[in-house]
């Protein structure tokens, strides 16, 4: 492929993860956003339009109705996919496994999200571990926020021969801020029904080597996750030796709670006060005082930013099916730059 132009990616589906995938791509200097497609006719497309970045109506039915509530249609899906190299499908769950035949038939390459399965495309991607497995594909699928924070994490310590086996407990948000007025849960907690869930067994989609168990629970607040892990380690080690191993990955930040960063909250304000687009959390925040290692057990907690965790691994997903780099470093290094990114928070 030639590199000179920068590669065009579309955008199918302006939810959470679209609107940040647009920014981060806009972020980048070898790549350009040839446009957005979605079936929303109300106040979700309005801000494309004073950026200049064109919408599309994602089914030809929903033209009518875009151009009826006052917004600017610069055509349908397909004539957003006429212009583009690649599209990165951020449409809900399910919706992006039918939207594959388009795409195939299209011969585009493209990205589907954590929603779906990796049938779907048959690989998943987490940056720091399968970007080389990804370079040239037609498809790949970046996993789920849970999956890619518990993929980074165990790397990190798998890369020090420090991880036999892991446990971890999950406490999931309920739903998303922005559509927080239509459900929910309030006063309650709603454990998963099933042990494993699905997290553990999606991270080995990633690296089956893993030996990961899940749990998780519904717990009613719309900010992040909080995951708290035990880990068998390898053998005895000492707490800098399991911080330094966390520290080699750039996309695990650690925090203190010693600084006042005690709850997730206080990290989300630091990032909104750090300037990030959508007060954007693209690490895995880390609580290094609370870590605690037991000579061969390790125990820590840690956040993730589920709207912003899979961003910078989407942008690198785009260049490894794209070929515009065919080494993780390379990728990783250009990503963290355009976004911010450094392995600490401040
Ligand atoms: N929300 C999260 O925290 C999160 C985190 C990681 C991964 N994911 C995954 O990312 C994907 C997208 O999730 P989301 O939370 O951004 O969803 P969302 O509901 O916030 O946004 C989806 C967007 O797609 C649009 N849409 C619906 N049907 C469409 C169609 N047929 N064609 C085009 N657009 C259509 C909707 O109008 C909406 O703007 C899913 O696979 C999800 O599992 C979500």
């Amino acid at each position: 492929m030639n590199h000179h132009n920068p590669i065009r990616v579309a955008i199918n589906g302006y939810g959470v993860i679209g609107k940040r995938v647009a920014s981060a791509v806009l972020a980048q200097r070898d790549m350009s956003l040839a446009g957005v497609a979605d079936i929303a006719a109300d106040w979700r497309l309005r801000p494309l339009e004073a950026r200049g970045i064109g919408i599309y109506a994602a089914t030809p039915q929903q033209v009518g109705p875009m151009r009826e509530a006052g917004l600017t249609i610069a055509g349908t899906l397909d004539d957003l996919l006429g212009r583009t190299d690649l599209v990165v499908d951020c449409t809900p769950k399910r919706i992006a496994a039918q939207n594959v035949e388009i795409y195939r038939a299209c011969g585009l390459k493209f990205i589907v999200h954590g929603g779906e399965k990796h049938e779907v495309t048959g690989h998943s991607f987490v940056a720091e571990v399968s970007f080389e497995s990804a370079v040239g594909r037609t498809a790949t699928r970046v996993v789920s926020c849970n999956t890619t924070s518990i993929v980074r994490t165990l790397t990190a310590l798998k890369r020090a021969g420090l991880l036999k086996r892991a446990r971890g407990t999950l406490l999931r948000r309920a739903t998303d801020p922005w559509e927080s007025h239509l459900g929910g849960i309030m006063n309650t907690l709603v454990p998963e029904p099933d042990i494993p869930s699905h997290q553990g067994p999606d991270a080995q989609s990633v690296d089956p080597e893993l030996d990961v168990v899940t749990m998780a629970v519904k717990v009613p607040q719309t900010l992040a996750h909080l995951h708290y892990w035990s880990v068998q380690l390898t053998r005895s080690a000492s707490k800098e030796e399991v911080l330094d191993a966390f520290r080699a990955s750039s996309r695990i930040a650690l925090i203190r709670a010693g600084d006042g960063l005690v709850a997730i909250n206080t990290v989300k304000e630091l990032m909104s006060d750090l300037g990030r687009p959508h007060d954007n959390l693209y690490e895995v925040a880390l609580w290094e005082d609370m870590l605690k290692v037991d000579r061969d057990e390790l125990f820590y907690a840690y956040m993730v930013d589920n709207q912003a965790i899979v961003i910078p691994d989407t942008i690198d997903a785009i260049r490894a099916l794209t070929g515009l780099a065919t080494k993780s470093d390379d990728s990783i290094a250009q990503t963290n730059e355009a976004l911010g990114i450094s392995g600490k928070l401040c």
